[in-house]
């Protein structure tokens, strides 16, 4: 059976969760590792992060991979240097509780395998890998991941404009406002500005006591209750975590703070929307650090295009997010456009995920109003984001909610 048939046989015909498991390799022979290639590049759902060709015998904090939540799998190579493989897997297991530590050893001593899982190996391949039992082990962590991810963890989904007023707020408003109507699911929006954010005013919620940030500096005592307690209602169902107002003294925030209390509001809700401020800041990063998805808001104009190609290659070289970052065009008029889609797709070299049309007008009715989810009668820009939080919040199939709406996901979503 080749990797493909057995693949399609151990998921019934789908992936685990719909994304790509990040495998690192830690000196690989460099046979295994040309045999690993082939095994990764055959199947659909890894994707080869790194190749570290040293051990990890002290803290490296310039490893792309080792920031958390760090990849998926590790496969270490426990012949080249025993203890090392095994303190670096000690390592791993401590700062990265969520990867899984294959090792990778042609010696197949009982002794040896149960040393390997005592160091916090839950897989131990034999050289030369076969690639079923290969497979196999993937597909656990695979399913692992899922059942977690279905258990307890809710999607964080990040969204960042290629410039400042590209559409942001009034994407990420329309949408979780929709999750949590349309979809019935538990949304959180957070507005990470660190200055005049404006969700809360486009969702008309402007009397609030707390924001985001002072929840961070509590991250110490966050719990449920706490939580709830910063939270501010809108009458969709959406929660509100707002932005600090213009008037708060400066604020003392260390980044990772921000990433474990958005990993603690994940448990918390089934979407977590992230409405990032214009540009890389550390705060940005570490919110895309952790999120499921990032969304790039722009408007057709050379610019924010320009800026679109310039980050979509910071995420490359930085290994964020590329993998999962999907391009929005704002406010897109097709008979208008100077720029037509064609020649977007071609400057930014991606596929474009969703079209948002112009509607300058009921844009600020819908602010005015304060509730996205209320307009999906007349609002364009709310119709064309319904179909979207269909296709990923509806608990009914795509294919039901299509039929509900006449309208295809894909044809909206450029697919
Ligand atoms: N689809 C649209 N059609 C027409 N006008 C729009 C559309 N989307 C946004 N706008 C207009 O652009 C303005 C800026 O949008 P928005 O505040 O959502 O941008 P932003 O990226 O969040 O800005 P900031 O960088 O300041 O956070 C809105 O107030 C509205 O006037
Ligand atoms: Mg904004």
């Amino acid at each position: 059976m080749n990797t493909n048939e057995s693949e399609k046989t151990a998921f019934g015909g789908s992936t685990p969760s719909g994304e790509r498991l990040s495998l690192v390799t830690i000196c690989l022979d460099s046979q295994a590792a040309g045999e690993l290639r082939q095994f990764v590049h055959a199947t659909h759902f890894l994707r080869l992060q790194a190749e570290a060709s040293i051990y990890l015998i002290e803290d490296d904090p310039t490893l792309p991979w080792m920031q958390p939540p760090g990849p998926d799998i590790c496969l270490i190579d426990f012949d080249q240097d025993r203890p090392s493989a095994i303190a670096t897997a000690e390592r791993i297991q401590e700062q990265l509780p969520n990867t899984a530590i294959f090792a990778i050893s042609s010696n197949s001593q009982p002794s040896l395998i149960i040393e390997a899982m005592r160091c916090g190996c839950s897989e131990y391949v034999v050289k030369p890998a076969d690639r079923e039992q290969l497979l196999e082990a993937v597909v656990r962590v695979g399913g692992r991941k899922r059942e977690k991810r279905e258990q307890v963890i809710g999607q964080l989904l990040c969204f960042l404009g290629a410039k400042g007023g590209a559409g942001v707020t009034t994407v990420t408003t329309h949408l979780a406002a929709l999750l949590a109507k349309s979809c019935s699911r538990k949304t959180l929006l957070v507005d990470l500005h660190s200055t005049c954010g404006e969700s809360a005013l486009f969702l008309g919620l402007v009397k609030h006591q707390y924001h985001f940030y002072e929840l961070v500096e509590n991250v110490e005592r966050l719990d449920s209750e706490l939580l709830q307690s910063f939270v501010l209602h809108h009458p969709s169902g959406l929660d509100l975590l707002a932005a600090p107002n213009f008037s708060e003294p400066e604020l003392h925030i260390k980044t990772e703070s921000i990433g474990r209390t958005i990993d603690f509001i994940r448990s918390q809700y089934e979407f977590v929307l992230v409405d990032c401020a214009p540009g890389l800041t550390d705060q940005n990063i570490e919110a895309i650090r952790h999120s499921d998805h990032l969304y790039l808001v722009t408007v057709a104009e050379v610019p924010a295009l320009r800026n679109v190609a310039r980050l979509l290659d910071y995420f490359t070289r930085h290994d964020l997010a590329q993998h999962r970052v999907d391009v929005i065009v704002n406010r897109y008029n097709a008979k208008n456009s100077v720029i037509a889609e064609g020649e977007i797709e071609k400057a930014i070299r991606k596929k474009v995920f969703l079209k948002v049309p112009n509607q300058y007008k009921k844009v600020i009715q819908t602010i005015n109003a304060g509730d996205p989810a209320a307009q999906l009668g007349d609002s364009e820009v709310a119709g064309s984001i319904l179909l979207w939080a269909q296709a990923i919040g509806s608990k009914t199939s795509p294919e039901a909610a299509k039929k509900k709406t006449g309208k295809s996901f894909l044809g909206l979503f450029g697919g």
